[in-house]
């Protein structure tokens, strides 16, 4: 059943944050709607404009569409990642979407308002809502590319104000993570004084965390030994999520953990198996391993055990 994460974020203030996951393909698909319900957690999925592109947009909504046919006690919310101003209103308009992020954080403050107001108030009228960014993380986004020494915390005072003023309906904080699988090179670290203190400049307003993949080292390890190469990898420590949960963060977005584990499955099978040319091999191997994955990650999110509370509040 597809809700708005509006929703998704009234059960869970405070208490625990709901994952946010990207899919591009049907194994992805599988892995993630079969590790939400093996862990009893409502979730959210994630296209970004990239993986609308990737076949096409048409087919990854059927997709979405296919599983909550097959699993009829999933509860999520489908939701556009990065979206700039274009993409937002295409979705919008699309009748699909539950939620649209405008990612509008490489603009100045005033600007970055201005773009969030208008989709808001396209959204809005379509009873979708929004989440917006303030604040830029390192690494690279949809289209936008910021190395670290450009990368800017989110201002607690300005957090206020961009809410009041935008009307989004969650807000998305950079507090020291990055994209990508190589977070915290120099000094990074997250920042939760940051956070505590937008939190307080905004009591009970839903907080999103980007860049929240754990790059696990095994993954990493298993991958370089099956002749890959990702070096210096390194991630967020997952066991920070619940402290990040009680301070105001209720979605928490993992795309690139996603990506590790699909390199190390197929990495592996056709290292071990070189005879192998059914894509079937490792496709069965990596909906299982995904839906693993996926099925710990919300242990770590506190998000696992929590799909009946939520059925209950929507009923
Ligand atoms: O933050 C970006 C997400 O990981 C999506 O990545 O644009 O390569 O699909 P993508
Ligand atoms: P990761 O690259 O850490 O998985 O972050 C994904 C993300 O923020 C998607 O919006
Ligand atoms: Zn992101």
């Amino acid at each position: 059943m597809i809700v708005t994460t509006k929703k998704l974020f009234e059960a869970a203030y405070g208490k625990y944050a709901i994952g946010a996951y990207n899919i591009n393909n049907l194994e992805q698909t599988m892995g993630l709607f079969r590790g939400n319900l093996d862990s009893q957690a409502p979730f959210i999925i994630q296209l970004s404009k990239g993986a609308r592109s990737y076949t096409n947009k048409v087919m990854l909504e059927n997709l979405i569409r296919g599983a909550d046919e097959v699993f009829p006690d999933a509860i999520f919310a489908v939701h556009l990642d990065h979206g700039d101003e274009e993409t937002c209103y295409d979705c919008i308009n699309s009748g699909f979407y539950s939620s649209v992020m405008i990612d509008a954080s490489h603009e100045e403050f005033d600007n970055n308002i201005a773009v969030t107001k208008r989709v808001v108030d396209a959204a809005h009228a379509k009873g979708i809502v929004v989440e917006a960014e303030l604040g830029q993380l390192g690494g690279v986004e949809e289209h936008v590319k910021v190395d670290e020494a450009n990368a800017k915390l989110t201002d607690p005072k300005q957090a206020k104000e961009f809410v009041e003023r935008s009307g989004c309906d969650s807000l998305a904080v950079a507090i020291g993570t990055s994209h990508g699988a190589f977070k915290f090179s120099g000094s990074q670290s997250l920042h939760f004084d940051v956070l505590a203190e937008i939190q307080k400049n905004l009591p009970e307003f839903p907080l999103v965390m980007h860049g929240s993949s754990s790059v696990p080292q095994e993954e990493v390890e298993r991958i370089n030994k099956a002749g890959g190469e990702i070096l210096g990898a390194k991630g967020v420590d997952a066991t920070q999520f619940k402290e990040a949960a009680s301070l105001g963060v209720t979605k928490i977005n993992i795309d690139t953990d996603g990506r590790l584990v699909w390199t190390r499955v197929h990495r592996e099978v056709f290292a071990e198996h070189p005879e192998v040319f059914d894509l079937r091999n490792p496709g069965t191997i990596f909906m299982a391993e995904y839906a693993k994955f996926i099925a710990r990650k919300n242990e770590y999110l506190g998000s696992a055990g929590q799909l009946a509370n939520v059925r209950k509040m929507i009923s």
